[in-house]
C-alpha cells in the first residue's frame, strides 16, 4: 500500500488561525491543542464532518464526542443546564472540566452516539479560543489519537498516530496539563457522579457542589459488553508493551530488576541511574508527572523494552486521575 501525504503542522499564526477556521467551517477536521491532550476536532454543527471523526480515529459508533464552545450563551444552546452545573462552569471554566447535560435538539445524534445527553467543555488554551471564537461554532473534539491508545500532548504526537488521515494539525505547544479533561455527569444535578477523574479533582468539585460525588464505576467494563458509561473501557490509552504497576517503587527492586525492563519513577530516585531508569518529575510532584506522563509512555513504548514497571501516585487528589490513567494503560 502506497502511503498518503502526512498532515502539516501549523504554527498559531492569525493567518494560519484564519485558514483553519475557514477549513472547520467547510467541513473539515482539524487537530487542535487544548490544556489537557490534543484533540481532532470538527464542527459540531455538521453530523458529516463529525462522522469524519469517528472514521479517523477508528472509534466506535457508540463512544460520544466532547463539545467545546467559546462562551456561556453557548451552553444553554445546546444543553440544558442546572444550578451545579451553572455553579461548576464558573468557578472552573475556561479549563479542564467537562459537564454531561440534558442535550438540545440542535446537537447531532452522531455527536452524542444517540444519547440524550451531551458532553461540553469551555477549554482554556488561548490557540484554541481564538479558534473557536474565529470558527464562530462549537467543535466537537475527542482527542487526537487512534481509538485505544496513549492521548496525544504535542503536535508530533498527533502526526504519529493521525498524520496520513487527517490534513491539519495546529501546533499549540506541550499540553500544560496533560491528561484529560475531568468529566461530572451532572444529568441528575441531586446526584453528580465523576465519569473520569482529572486535572479538577473530586475534593474541589465537591467544595463547589456542598456534596458528595459519585463513581466512577468500577473498572470491570470489557470490550463488547454493556457500558455503564462509554468510553469507559478498562482497557484505553495503552502502550502496547506490557506494564507493571507498583504501590511503592524502591531502587533496590529496580536496581535487581530485568535490564529488558524500564523503571518510572514518580520522583528522581537518589542513588539510582541507569538507562532503563526514568521519572516523570524530579521533585514527584503530581502536576509535572500528569504533564509528562503520556509522553513518557509513548516514549518507551516505541523503545523496544519488555516491560514498563511504573510507581502508582499516592491516592487522592491529582493522584486519583493519574492513577486512572495508569491502571488503564496497564490493563490486559
Ligand atoms: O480533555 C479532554 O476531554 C479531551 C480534549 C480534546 O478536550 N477530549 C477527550 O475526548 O478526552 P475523548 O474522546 O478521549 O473522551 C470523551 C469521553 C468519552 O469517551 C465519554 O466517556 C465521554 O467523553 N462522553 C462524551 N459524551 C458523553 C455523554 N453524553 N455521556 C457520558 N459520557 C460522555
Ligand atoms: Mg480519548
Amino acid at each position: 500500500m502506497k502511503p498518503g501525504p502526512t498532515a502539516t503542522i501549523y504554527r498559531g499564526t492569525p493567518r494560519n488561525l484564519a485558514a483553519l477556521a475557514r477549513r472547520l467551517r467547510a467541513g473539515e477536521l482539524v487537530a487542535v491543542p487544548t490544556e489537557t491532550v490534543y484533540g481532532l476536532a470538527a464542527d459540531a454543527g455538521n453530523a458529516r464532518a463529525c462522522r469524519a471523526i469517528y472514521r479517523a480515529k477508528g472509534r466506535p459508533a457508540t463512544d460520544p464526542l466532547i463539545v467545546h464552545i467559546h462562551s456561556l450563551a453557548e451552553l444553554g444552546e445546546l444543553a440544558v443546564p442546572n444550578g451545579a452545573a451553572r455553579r461548576l462552569a464558573a468557578a472552573f471554566w475556561p479549563g479542564p472540566l467537562t459537564l454531561v447535560l440534558p442535550k438540545r435538539a440542535a446537537v447531532p445524534d452522531v455527536v452524542t452516539a444517540g444519547r440524550g445527553s451531551v458532553a461540553i467543555r469551555m477549554p482554556k488554551h488561548p490557540l484554541l479560543r481564538r479558534l473557536l471564537k474565529l470558527t464562530g461554532r462549537p467543535l466537537a473534539a475527542p482527542s487526537a489519537n487512534p481509538f485505544g491508545y496513549v492521548s496525544p500532548t504535542t503536535a508530533e504526537h498527533v502526526r504519529s498516530g493521525l498524520g496520513r488521515r487527517i490534513g491539519h494539525i495546529l501546533d499549540g505547544g506541550p499540553a500544560r496539563v496533560g491528561l484529560e479533561s475531568t468529566i461530572v455527569d451532572l444529568r441528575d444535578p441531586a446526584a453528580p457522579r465523576l465519569l473520569r477523574p482529572g486535572r479538577i479533582t473530586r475534593l474541589q468539585l465537591e467544595k463547589v457542589l456542598r456534596c458528595k460525588l459519585a463513581g466512577p464505576a468500577g473498572r470491570s467494563a470489557k470490550p463488547g459488553a454493556a457500558q455503564i458509561a462509554p468510553g469507559q473501557l478498562a482497557r484505553h490509552y495503552s502502550p502496547r508493551t506490557p506494564m507493571v504497576l507498583h504501590r511503592r517503587l524502591t531502587a533496590a527492586a529496580a536496581a535487581k530488576g530485568s535490564r529488558a525492563d524500564a523503571w518510572i519513577f514518580l520522583r528522581r530516585p537518589s542513588r539510582l541511574r541507569g538507562p532503563n531508569i526514568f521519572w516523570l518529575d524530579s521533585q514527584g510532584r503530581l502536576a509535572g508527572a500528569a504533564r509528562r506522563l503520556f509522553s513518557v509512555l509513548r516514549r518507551l513504548d516505541g523503545a523496544g523494552y519488555s516491560r514498563l514497571h511504573a510507581e502508582l501516585a499516592p491516592p487522592g487528589g491529582l493522584g486519583e486521575a493519574i492513577n486512572d490513567r495508569l491502571k488503564r494503560a496497564a490493563a490486559a
